[in-house]
């Protein structure tokens, strides 16, 4: 077939798509108008299908001449489209107004706060490490000096997967793992989730923990007074004040449990602080020597000190919150305020 003859059948065509697109009423009918035309099996696909037909030479031609009046028909076609679109929703739909901004989410107030203890303490040199959340009972209870059948385990009642395996119900079992791998001198903090056999208004099933522990030579209990000073003083301001109780840890000794000055009402006496003016935020000691029995360090040689704190206890103080539920119920209302 010469290519005048394909040129006019082409222009022919092009002619009758221009006449029937200005028949078309609606957007069914300008879509069966394209598939009519543009469509696989479509008239003009068809056509340009046939080009091959034709000899080399004349190919490009025909071929530019088809490409064009396909872009013009889409093109058309488009504004078409366009066109179509009911009066009654073009009127309704201001299209300068702002878009509507997606939900962004943002991290919980618990993942907030486990970051800001971690920060403090890398910056005081500590190195950040994780433990598993199901633990042998050796690492929870045996080399942390609790012997089986102790009355001191009875203090952290357990979730059980067999005998010798809890979910952990403390961080403390961390300590162990990092010194068995590590020989002094160490310094990590470890952030954790923790389980307990407990659920009241201020107890639930699993909670959060930050495990702290360094070891070196000649580390005292000045030591262990100063970095925890420091820490409470970048977490809860710089007059803040510390007060160490003697307590009891079977992995250390001494042991303390440490509070900080009321941050409600400063140290007057409020509900918050059952009116003794201060409010216990952590437990912490010298590391016990016994524990150095079990991980191969000499206790002649090191020394130690170490400490744990609950981290919805921390949040609840510093952001003045009164129910430690209000963590879990994932109410959009409680959340969105962090
Ligand atoms: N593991 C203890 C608990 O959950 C808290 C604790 C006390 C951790 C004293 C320590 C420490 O590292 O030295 O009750």
């Amino acid at each position: 077939m010469p290519s005048e003859n394909m040129k006019e059948q082409l222009l022919e065509l092009e002619k009758k798509a221009l006449e029937e697109l200005a028949g078309v009423d609606g957007p069914s009918e300008l879509e069966k108008f394209r598939i009519t035309y543009l469509g696989k099996k479509g008239l003009l696909t068809s056509f340009m299908k046939k080009l091959v037909e034709l000899p080399a030479d004349e190919r490009p031609e025909v071929g530019k001449l088809a490409n064009l009046i396909k872009a013009d028909l889409s093109k058309l076609i488009r504004e078409q489209g366009i066109a179509d679109i009911p009066a009654s929703i073009t009127a309704t739909v201001d299209v300068t107004l702002p878009g509507r901004e997606p939900l962004r989410g943002h991290l919980h107030p618990i993942t907030l706060v486990i970051k800001e203890v971690c920060q403090i303490f890398s910056r005081m040199g500590f190195r950040v490490v994780k433990g598993p959340n199901v633990e042998l009972d050796y690492y929870n209870f045996e080399a942390l000096n609790f012997p089986k059948d102790h009355p001191a385990r009875d203090m952290q009642d357990t979730l059980y997967v067999s005998e010798n395996i809890v979910l952990r119900t403390h961080t403390s079992p961390i300590q162990v793992r990092v010194m068995e791998k590590q020989k002094p001198p160490v310094s990590i903090i470890a952030p954790g989730k923790v389980y307990r056999r407990d659920s009241d208004v201020s107890h639930t099933p699993m909670f959060h923990q930050v495990e702290g522990l360094l070891v070196d030579k000649d580390v005292s209990f000045g030591d262990l007074k100063g970095t925890l000073t420091g820490f409470a003083h970048q977490m809860f301001g710089r007059d803040t004040a510390l007060r160490f109780r003697p307590s009891f840890f079977p992995f250390t000794e001494p042991s303390a449990e440490v509070d900080i000055q009321c941050v409600i009402c400063g140290g007057e006496g409020c509900r918050t602080c059952s009116h003794t003016g201060w409010l216990e935020i952590l437990g912490a000691g010298m590391v016990d020597p016994e524990v150095y029995g079990f991980v191969d360090y000499d206790p002649e040689v090191y020394s130690g000190f170490a400490f744990g704190m609950g981290i919805e206890r921390i949040a609840m103080l510093k952001y003045g919150i009164d129910d430690i539920q209000l963590f879990f119920r994932n109410d959009m209302r409680f959340l969105r305020q962090f």
